[in-house]
């Protein structure tokens, strides 16, 4: 049996060995990788379009927000596949809700409910409350107030450089015509309205006036941008259209 202090007293061995450590580390991350599409579902709304699709301009401001603001420090976005969770959140998080998710708020720590299918569980006016001061409408609240985001107006001057960063990590908003015809196949016309980065700067603001979230038409503020993107976390796969089991195999 070789011991281990005669490992540790001879660094050529010890190289190796680590080396042969790394490497078996190694081939467990990168292997999975190759099979990337078996792992990842397909899911398809009734009209064959892709369900999950990359945010909105207004929602990716938001979801900026909910970066800055810290939001992922007490809620998760990853509800695990225990029968606990099921009942409490709702069907478990598929990979692909996340596939354009950079980075991904799986988050680690619940100090807070998981928000991966917040979205349409309360109305707009709820979410404004809440986040304006969460003792207005659950008193015993210990989440912070963020006040701010009803007064500071959305700055989105960058919208159309922070939607190239993320075409140039996979997500697949459109450029050229080209890009925007392979859109309107893969997620249907007005979906591939959206994602196109040249209209992004009046998608963003014809979302907002929509929606006016804060009751105010005239400016859109920070508090739009987060609501529209907390409306529409878990919402774009219609589990009651799928098989209870149907994603099973790609656990
Ligand atoms: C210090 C921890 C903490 C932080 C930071 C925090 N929250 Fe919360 N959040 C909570 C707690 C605790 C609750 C449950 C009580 C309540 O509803 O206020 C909650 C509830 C919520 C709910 C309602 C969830 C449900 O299903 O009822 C939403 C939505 C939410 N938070 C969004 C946010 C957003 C957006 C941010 C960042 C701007 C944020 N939270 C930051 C702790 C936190």
């Amino acid at each position: 049996m070789l011991k281990h202090e005669s490992i540790e007293t001879n660094a050529g061995l010890l190289i190796i060995l680590t080396l042969v450590a790394i490497g078996i580390g190694g081939l467990v991350e990168i292997v999975p990788l190759f099979y990337i599409d078996g792992t990842i579902e397909k899911v398809q709304t009734a009209d064959g379009k892709d369900a999950v699709r990359p945010y909105t301009p207004l929602e990716q401001r938001g979801r900026d927000i909910y970066i800055r603001e810290g939001c992922y420090t007490c809620h998760s976005q990853m509800i695990r596949p225990f029968r606990d969770e099921a009942l409490r959140y709702g069907h478990y998080s598929l990979a692909a809700e996340s596939q354009y998710d950079h980075p991904f708020q799986w988050g680690s720590m619940r100090r807070g409910p998981d928000l991966a299918r917040v979205g349409g569980k309360y109305s707009n006016g709820w979410h404004v409350k809440h986040l304006n001061n969460p003792r207005d409408v659950v008193p015993t609240s210990i989440m912070p107030s963020y006040p701010w985001l009803l007064k500071n107006d959305l700055a989105y001057g960058d919208i159309k450089d922070r939607m190239i960063a993320l075409k140039k990590v996979g997500v697949p908003y459109s450029l050229t015509q080209l890009e925007y015809d392979a859109n309107v196949k893969k997620f249907g016309e007005e979906v591939a309205k959206m994602l196109d980065i040249n209209n992004a700067d009046a998608n963003l603001l014809a979302q907002a006036q929509e929606k006016n979230t804060d009751g105010d038409p005239s400016r859109v503020t920070e508090m739009e941008a987060l609501v529209a993107y907390l409306q529409v976390l878990g919402t774009m796969v219609d589990f009651k259209a799928h098989d209870e089991h149907e994603f099973i195999q790609f656990r």
